[in-house]
């Protein structure tokens, strides 16, 4: 049954066709009675004495969360993250247009207080990110003072500069850093995006922003390049691996590679058999895996009509999808490293402010209870 559904590949699937799989879905589940009873943990819910969820997966690898200063800041929201996460990521505050919105502007009061809850309980820290040029084009680094692109060495020097502080600051306590977000294209027609970085260096700042970062880290720390909807896009998955097997041919020190997973429920790309196609194939080239935005919208695309309630069947295809999709990581945990959630419940994610819509995209739900996805993708 679920092997069905994640063998159909729509591509642009249109909302009618949703329409029909979600008439078609209860009788087929219903039709399908392993995959009925196998989806079904409502017996779970309500427990408030549940196993957190990096404890459950103490054996595989770590497990993280996206978090900011402010959510730390309640202490419900940092026993939870105590409780589930033995490992966290900066959901911002980390980020350029934030810690270091002007040349010498520094920011660090959130950033700093995100490292000290990770210093003082001991959980691992991703740097999330160091560089993205897509969402910061119009920053300082890239820009004269009359807006136009600075040369190639003028970049360079900020590049390193920026570097050189911001990593000796939160070495200690990260371990692997996302030194370049999103920076693979689209389609075919040119392998990274043609952003500021691109225009002023070609794909030379992809290697120099690894070789420059790697003078700053500790020995054992992890450099990724961190990317978005590698299972929805062919090309962007073939950019991708084209990049790094380009890195390693140049010695670039590249760890590892992060998939994003801001995965669709309906997608009918975004599946499990995709995921491990994925890992084997970037595995392969030696390094390490590593999930780093892990949710699962209940929408198909930002336009769609706001639902009421979170409908049956897409909260069944969630938890089908979560339920394979740790099967999938858990058997590949030799080389997948780290798994982090782009968020901590529903009520605390990216998807809950978007679009002026409610979502159900994580593993708890508003209160921060563990949902049936939870059960499933704790099921082994
Ligand atoms: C991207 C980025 C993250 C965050 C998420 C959600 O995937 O890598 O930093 O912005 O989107 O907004």
């Amino acid at each position: 049954m679920s092997d069905f559904f994640e063998s159909l590949d729509f591509g642009m699937v249109t909302s009618v066709v949703y329409k029909i799989i979600s008439l078609f879905m209860p009788v087929a589940l219903f039709l399908s009675g392993t995959s009925a009873a196998e989806l079904d943990y409502s017996d779970k819910l309500g427990d408030s004495g549940y196993t957190g969820l990096y404890e459950v997966y103490e054996d595989y690898f770590p497990i993280g969360s996206a978090v900011s200063s402010g959510l730390l800041k309640d202490s419900q929201c940092s026993e939870f993250v105590l409780k589930n996460f033995s490992s966290m990521t900066f959901e911002y505050e980390l980020k350029q247009p934030i810690i270091c919105p002007t040349e010498g502007g520094w920011n660090f009061k959130g950033a700093d207080a995100v490292a000290d809850f990770a210093r003082e309980h001991g959980l691992k820290l991703r740097g999330h990110t160091l560089l993205w040029g897509e969402e910061s084009p119009q920053n300082w680094m890239v820009y004269d003072e009359n807006k136009n692109l600075v040369d190639k060495e003028t970049f360079y020097a900020r590049l390193y500069d920026y570097f050189s502080v911001i990593i000796p600051r939160y070495d200690d306590v990260v371990d692997d850093w996302d030194i370049i977000n999103e920076a693979c294209h689209w389609d075919y027609s040119s392998r990274l995006h043609k952003d500021a970085l691109y225009k002023i260096c070609g794909e030379e700042y992809i290697y120099k922003a690894f070789e420059f970062a790697k003078e700053f880290v500790g020995e054992n720390d992890k450099l990724i390049l961190n990317e978005t909807k590698v299972l929805n896009n062919k090309a962007k998955e073939n950019n991708l691996y084209a990049t790094i097997k380009a890195m390693i041919e140049k010695g670039t020190p590249i760890d590892g590679v992060g998939i994003q997973c801001h995965v669709d429920t309906l997608s009918f790309k975004e599946t499990a058999r995709r995921l491990d196609s994925i890992i084997k194939r970037f595995s392969k080239l030696g390094i390490e895996i590593q999930i780093t935005e892990l949710d699962m919208t209940a929408y198909s695309y930002d336009a769609q009509k706001a639902y009421d309630e979170l409908p049956v069947w897409v909260e069944q295809l969630q938890i089908l999808k979560y339920k394979r999709f740790f099967e999938v990581l858990r058997s590949h945990s030799d080389v997948v490293t780290s798994v982090t959630f782009w968020g901590i419940d529903d009520e605390h994610s990216y998807l809950a402010k978007k679009d002026g819509r409610e979502d159900w995209g994580l593993l708890f739900d508003k209160h921060g209870n563990p949902k049936q996805s939870f059960y499933a993708a704790c099921d082994f």
